[in-house]
């Protein structure tokens, strides 16, 4: 079966999930979106107020700053695929809770295995989180690559606490310009990380 298949296949299992609570206030579930064959792939929190009505990630003023900072190093939405931790909108856009992340892993993880990214870029602690653990400082390892069996973590600030917390978007806007770097190297297989974790 083809990625796009598989991907869809998965999609519709997620439109008629409800193996948590959150099924039952959102309009759409967001599955994601974009190239299957990417060989960045970008990973957010959750859907927001825009996202749940479109059934889309990141089309509120997060992903307008999103698409600003991919085309500043020439990368448009077809080029990448970008997923959620989270498919369905938490009320009023709280924190997902434990439980709610470990329900909807699956559908994260399953979409990281068909789409085989080389590099993923968190944005934000709980994409970060799910990758390395808890204990881990986004603050101190955003921008550092990092390695976790084949696949390299590229961790990023949110795009959306940038918005709210200004002295973020400077850091957020050098890591990602350093994105193309990163990717030249991951593909030519030369790089060393600059950390490795072992999980
Ligand atoms: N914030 C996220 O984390 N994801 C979205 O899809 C939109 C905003
Ligand atoms: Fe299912 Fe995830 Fe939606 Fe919960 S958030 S209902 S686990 S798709």
């Amino acid at each position: 079966m083809n990625r796009e298949k598989i991907l869809k296949e998965l999609e519709e299992e997620v439109k008629k999930c409800c193996k948590c609570d959150l099924y039952r206030s959102r309009t759409n579930p967001v599955f994601g979106m974009g190239n299957p064959y990417a060989k960045i792939m970008f990973v957010g929190e959750a859907p927001g107020y825009y996202e749940d009505l479109k059934g889309l990630p990141f089309v509120g003023q997060a992903g307008k700053l999103l698409d600003k900072l991919l085309e500043e190093i020439g990368l448009t939405r077809e080029d990448i695929y970008i997923g959620n931790v989270i498919k369905c909108r938490p009320p009023g856009n709280r924190d997902p809770l434990p439980h709610e992340i470990e329900a909807c892993k699956p559908y994260l993880l399953k979409q990281i295995e068909v789409i085989k990214p080389r590099i993923i870029c968190t944005l934000g602690r709980f994409a970060f989180h799910l990758f390395v653990g808890k204990k881990v400082s986004i603050t101190k390892y955003h921008g550092k690559l990092l390695k976790k069996e084949e696949t390299y973590i590229y961790p990023l600030f949110h795009p959306a606490a940038a918005l709210h917390r200004a002295p973020l978007l400077k850091p957020l806007k050098e890591d990602f310009l350093r994105i193309p770097q990163i990717l030249e190297k991951v593909e030519k297989e030369v790089s060393r990380p600059e950390q490795f974790l072992l999980f």
